[in-house]
């Protein structure tokens, strides 16, 4: 199926497995690329050294596109993207939308650039910045998602913006894919169903309270980090939600001085992150701690396998989602079930 998505990236099939911090490393991106969809390796959670090397891996495993997905905000976001062009990687996906130097700065370079975004405005004035496309996430997505359902959301910036919009939140199947084409995108993306296969390094017991969960254990807090943060709801998260302002401070300061250590970012770069992560809203220093903190927390599920400890960051979807296909058989039922769904379409009568 050729869409705007496969002519722009290269790639067989318009299907694309998101950057999830901690989820979508080498081996994933991997077998997302061997199956014909566009894989994104997560680099938040990544020091520069490591993404230099987690690039390699995979370009030594296939040599289909793959993308790097990155905070467009961290301070070491310039470093990033000169591994990028360095390395030869097809796509930059951002975590928010990036300055127009450095989407410039990638596009001389050859690199196609996809801004996440999950407003109107964001599409626009990315689009506006010379983006090549935009992943556009409505709010039934997993991790920091918006209010904005996708079904909703999705038309409007299709209207709003003359490049490729490629659709996320709430994906699983090939009846998803068309409804995405559609309302005018040029492909989906899925967060939730790729960490849910096979090829996923995310432990068992941890995959398998994301398949027991139901539609309704999934839930968007605002206890993590202050912003609208959507995951399966635990017992975990409710006691963030009850544990008073200082209690919750101390924990979340053990827990970034954790991962200052494992990313070797200083305390000043990562408050200088915590600060931009805000955003220009009302900041206060627990936030900021609170900002730091999250990739800790989820660390402590989808690398050590806590579910009674972590963050377990989920679309709606999950609550629909009963099985751990590898990503080759989860690429071509998508299509096999999207050339179906296509053929089986009412016509109007002549
Ligand atoms: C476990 C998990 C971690 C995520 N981490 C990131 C991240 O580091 N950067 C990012 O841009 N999006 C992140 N997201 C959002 C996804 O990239 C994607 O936009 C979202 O999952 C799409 O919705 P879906 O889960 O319904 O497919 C994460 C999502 C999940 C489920």
């Amino acid at each position: 199926m050729r869409t705007p998505l496969t002519e722009l990236t290269g790639v067989r099939h318009p299907i694309v497995q998101t950057g999830m911090g901690w989820v979508a490393g080498p081996r994933l991106v991997t077998a997302t690329a061997n199956a014909g969809a566009l894989g994104i390796l997560a680099s938040a959670t990544m020091t520069p050294a490591e993404l230099r090397a987690a690039v390699r891996e995979v370009r030594s495993r296939t040599d289909r596109p793959f993308g790097v997905n990155l905070r467009a905000d961290a301070g070491d976001a310039r470093e990033r993207v000169r591994i990028i062009v360095d390395e030869g990687v097809r796509v930059a996906s951002f975590a928010l939308a990036p300055s127009r130097d450095l989407i410039a700065e990638l596009k001389d370079a050859g690199v196609v650039v996809i801004p996440s975004v999950g407003a109107r405005r964001h599409a626009e004035k990315v689009a506006g910045w010379g983006a090549d496309a935009v992943l556009v996430q409505g709010g039934e997505g997993g991790g920091h998602t918006g209010e904005v359902a996708t079904t909703v959301l999705l038309p409007q910036v299709v209207d709003a913006v003359d490049i490729p919009v490629i659709a996320a939140g709430g994906f699983r199947d090939g009846r998803g894919l068309v409804a995405a084409l559609a309302h005018g995108a040029a492909g989906i993306a899925m967060g939730t169903r790729f960490l849910l296969t096979s090829d996923s390094t995310v432990p068992d017991a941890v995959k398998a309270r994301y398949l027991a969960a139901t539609v309704k254990d999934i839930t968007v807090t605002t206890a993590v980090d202050g912003l609208p943060h959507r995951m399966l709801r635990t017992e975990f998260v409710s006691s963030l939600e009850r544990a008073g302002r200082v209690r919750g401070l101390t924990q979340a300061v053990r827990r970034a001085a954790g991962f200052r250590k494992l990313s070797g970012l200083s305390w000043a770069a990562m408050v200088r992150d915590g600060l931009a992560m805000r955003h220009g809203k009302d900041l206060s220093w627990s936030q900021i701690l609170l900002a730091a903190n999250t990739p800790m927390l989820l660390r402590a599920s989808m690398v050590e396998g806590r579910t009674d400890l972590g963050v377990m960051a989920s679309g709606q979807i999950a609550g629909v989602i009963e099985d751990l296909p590898g990503c080759e058989e989860l690429v071509a039922r998508i299509m096999s079930e999207a050339a179906q769904v296509l053929r089986a379409l009412p016509h109007p009568e002549p």
